[in-house]
C-alpha cells in the first residue's frame, strides 16, 4: 500500500452545511494525504468556497466531521487550526497593508514562536527573522520591495507574499482559493512556481481553481464539486475525459460556467 495514503492531512466525512434553509454542501466525503496536492473545481455556486471555509472554521458544519492530521477539527476555532498548521490564504486579505513587505513576513514568522522574556535572546531572534523573511522574499522576487509598504503591491504579488506569510507561520496544509483569479498571465506562472514550492517542501495543497488547464499541471487528483456534492474525484486525465465534465459545465444543468 501507498505509505503516502496512510497519513491523511485532512479527512472530511459526510460534511453538510446549510444557511437560511438553503443546503449548500450535501455531504462531502474525501480525503487528502500528506504532500498531496488536489485541485477542486466545480461551476460558480457550487459550494467549493463553502467547503473551504468549513474545512478551516469560518463556517460550522451542520453535519459530518473534519480531521486534520487525524484529530478531529470540526468545531475548533480558526486561530486554533491554524496554530496547528492549517492555512487558509484569502485574496490579498491575509496581509497588512500598511506594514511593510519585511514587517508582514517577520510577524508571521514570529507567530510560531514562543512569548521572549529576555532582551538579548529577542534581539538575536529579531536579527534571524530578518534574515528568514529577506530569504523568503528573495523565492517570490520580493526583496527588492522588502522596504516598501504591502498595500503599495500589485495584486499577484499581494497573492505571493500572502502564500508565502502562510509558510513562514508554518503552515503544513495550504487552502488556496483561486490564487490567480485576477493576476497577469507572468504572475500566474509565478504563482504556479510557488505552489510547486510548496510541493517540494512536501506542503498539503487544496487548490480552488476555474481553469483546468492551469492546474492539471501540478495537481495528482482533481475534485469535482457539483451542487455540494463530489461528481468526480480523479486524475486529471480521467477528469477531462469525462462526460460528467462536459455536463455540468456546458449541459442543460449549468449554462453560465467560466471554466475551461
Ligand atoms: N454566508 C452565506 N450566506 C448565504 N449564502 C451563502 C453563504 N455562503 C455561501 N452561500 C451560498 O452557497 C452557494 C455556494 O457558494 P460558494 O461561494 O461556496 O460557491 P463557489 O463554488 O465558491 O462559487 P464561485 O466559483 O463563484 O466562487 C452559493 O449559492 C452562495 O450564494
Ligand atoms: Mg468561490
Amino acid at each position: 500500500m501507498d505509505e503516502k495514503r496512510e497519513q491523511p492531512a485532512l479527512t472530511l466525512q459526510e460534511l453538510r452545511f446549510a444557511i437560511h434553509h438553503a443546503q449548500i454542501l450535501n455531504g462531502v466525503t474525501f480525503d487528502v494525504s500528506r504532500g498531496e496536492t488536489v485541485g477542486v473545481i466545480g461551476p460558480n455556486g457550487s459550494g467549493k468556497t463553502t467547503l473551504f471555509n468549513c474545512i478551516n472554521g469560518f463556517y460550522l458544519p451542520t453535519a459530518g466531521k473534519v480531521l486534520f492530521q487525524e484529530r478531529e477539527i470540526t468545531r475548533m476555532p480558526p486561530f486554533q487550526r491554524a496554530e496547528l498548521g492549517l492555512g487558509r490564504v484569502f485574496q490579498n486579505f491575509g496581509i497588512f497593508r500598511e506594514m511593510t513587505v519585511l514587517e508582514n513576513m517577520v510577524t508571521a514568522l514570529e507567530g510560531r514562536q514562543p512569548l521572549r522574556t529576555t532582551f538579548f535572546p529577542w534581539a538575536k531572534q529579531n536579527r534571524k527573522n530578518r534574515e528568514r523573511a529577506l530569504e523568503l522574499l528573495g523565492e517570490v522576487q520580493l526583496a527588492e520591495k522588502a522596504h516598501l509598504k504591502a498595500g503599495s503591491l500589485s495584486g499577484g504579488q499581494m497573492r505571493l507574499l500572502e502564500i508565502m506569510r502562510t509558510f513562514a507561520f508554518g503552515a503544513e496544509l495550504f487552502l488556496l482559493d483561486e490564487p490567480t483569479a485576477g493576476v497577469s498571465p507572468k504572475m500566474k506562472e509565478d504563482v504556479a512556481e510557488l505552489v510547486r514550492k510548496l510541493q517540494n517542501e512536501k506542503k498539503t495543497i487544496l487548490i480552488i481553481e476555474h481553469d483546468i488547464r492551469f492546474i492539471e499541471k501540478f495537481c495528482e487528483r482533481i475534485i469535482v464539486l457539483d451542487s455540494g456534492r463530489v461528481l468526480l474525484d480523479d486524475t486529471p486525465e480521467k477528469v477531462k475525459e469525462s462526460p460528467l465534465l462536459q455536463e455540468i459545465y456546458f449541459g442543460k444543468r449549468s449554462p453560465s460556467s467560466g471554466l475551461v
